[in-house]
């Protein structure tokens, strides 16, 4: 039986011809002309002052935690159903991490409760864009600004995404995006951080060269370049870089693409979600997803297992996703759950994500969807 795959990294076509551009012009490591040409078309596309590329979704929300500048015992609010990279982010920048139940339609934070869980240590909001679709970022917004506190957009599985006609990772105060080998966009590993505010954009350069000013130094604006304050290494290479513009490039085609395939998903799913079998991912009306992961819900966790196994024995990469931080070994070393686990745990043990990737063919979607019927078909 062939095996259909859970993900297959997205591949256009011109990836192999720009890392050779890359190599021809002697110029590999980072923040050459395919760097460049990935952050102004990041910038220019989704109205964003300054986008840095970094080398993974992780880093752009290191840098992100570092440049809210958190003290010890400061606290951040953000999802339990994450991975574990946002909740590292803050734990390495000396953060106790705050954890709030989830929105049981969409999977993100419950906006509604953010601010019970606000104390007089909180610094960050950290929202994550659960499957593109965005937070309730009005409400997040506002609750930010009264309590003045930063807002991280942790919209790793978001780019393309937009609320109310904004784009995600450029409506809080940073933005981070992924371009790991899962996202829509790849670049291998890779990453971006969108700043809003021009006060944050010298601090961050800095922090990304390894605590020197080389990025003034490159645009001509000093003579030589030094070490000027602390950092780390957070530029990806150009080999990336050139990888990842061949989908830039193409970023229109390979969502309609994408949306093809989720759509055709919905449409044939939908008759066992009308006799309340399974549910369907939800979408609030002030959302334009990006069709990053379409997933169904199971009655019952015996269910999601079952299914699971069932996927497995006929070849298909069918999985589940986030075990809640707050039930590791980490999360409750570092954090704690605000209130009560109503839905996290409970939704996240009924979650299936479906095979989806650029180029899914028609035939594939149609062997997942056949899987799902034969299960509830033996079981009624
Ligand atoms: C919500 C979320 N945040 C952060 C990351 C980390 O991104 P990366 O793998 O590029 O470091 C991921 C990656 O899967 C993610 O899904």
């Amino acid at each position: 039986m062939r095996n259909i795959p859970f993900n297959v990294p997205p591949y256009y076509g011109n990836e192999g011809q720009y890392v050779l551009q890359a190599i021809a012009s002697h110029k590999i490591c980072g923040d050459g002309q395919f760097t460049e040409k990935c952050t102004s078309w990041i910038s220019e596309r989704f109205d964003c002052q300054k986008t840095l590329l970094t080398c993974s979704g992780t880093a752009a929300l290191e840098m992100a935690a570092l440049l809210c500048e958190i003290n010890p015992d400061d606290e951040v609010i953000m999802p339990s159903y994450t991975f574990s990279s946002t909740a590292n982010a803050f734990v390495l920048a000396g953060a106790k991490l705050v954890f709030c139940d989830i929105r049981p339609d969409t999977m993100n934070i419950d906006e509604t409760l953010i601010e019970t869980a606000i104390t007089e240590r909180t610094k960050v909001i950290c929202v994550v864009h659960y499957a593109g679709v965005v937070c309730e970022m009005d409400t997040i917004m506002e609750i930010a600004k009264k309590h003045q506190l930063y807002v991280v957009e942790d919209a790793a599985q978001a780019m393309m995404s937009k609320y109310k006609g904004r784009a995600a990772a450029a409506i809080g105060d940073f933005g981070c995006f992924s371009f790991h080998e899962t996202k829509n966009y790849s670049m291998g590993e890779g990453g971006a951080l969108l700043i809003r505010r021009e006060i944050n954009n010298e601090k961050a350069e800095i922090m990304r060269e390894k605590g020197t000013n080389r990025s003034q130094f490159r645009r001509g604006e000093i003579d030589k370049y030094s070490w000027v304050d602390w950092g780390s290494s957070y530029l990806p290479s150009e080999l990336n870089a050139a990888y990842l513009w061949s989908q830039l490039e193409a970023a229109d085609e390979i969502n309609i693409n994408r949306r093809r395939s989720y759509y055709r998903y919905q449409e044939l799913l939908t008759p066992l979600a009308a006799d309340g079998l399974i549910r369907l991912p939800f979408v609030p009306k002030e959302c334009e997803h990006n069709s990053h992961i379409f997933y169904i819900r199971t009655r019952t966790h015996n269910e999601q297992t079952e299914l699971l196994k069932l996927f497995k024995a006929k070849s298909i990469g069918a999985v589940f996703h986030y075990v809640p931080l707050h039930s590791s070994k980490a999360g409750q070393r570092f954090g704690r759950f605000h209130g009560v686990d109503r839905y996290t745990t409970n939704e996240s043990d009924k979650l299936i994500r479906l095979p989806m990737y650029y180029a899914l063919s028609e035939d594939d979607i149609l062997r997942v969807v056949e899987v799902v019927f034969q299960f509830f078909s033996e079981r009624s």
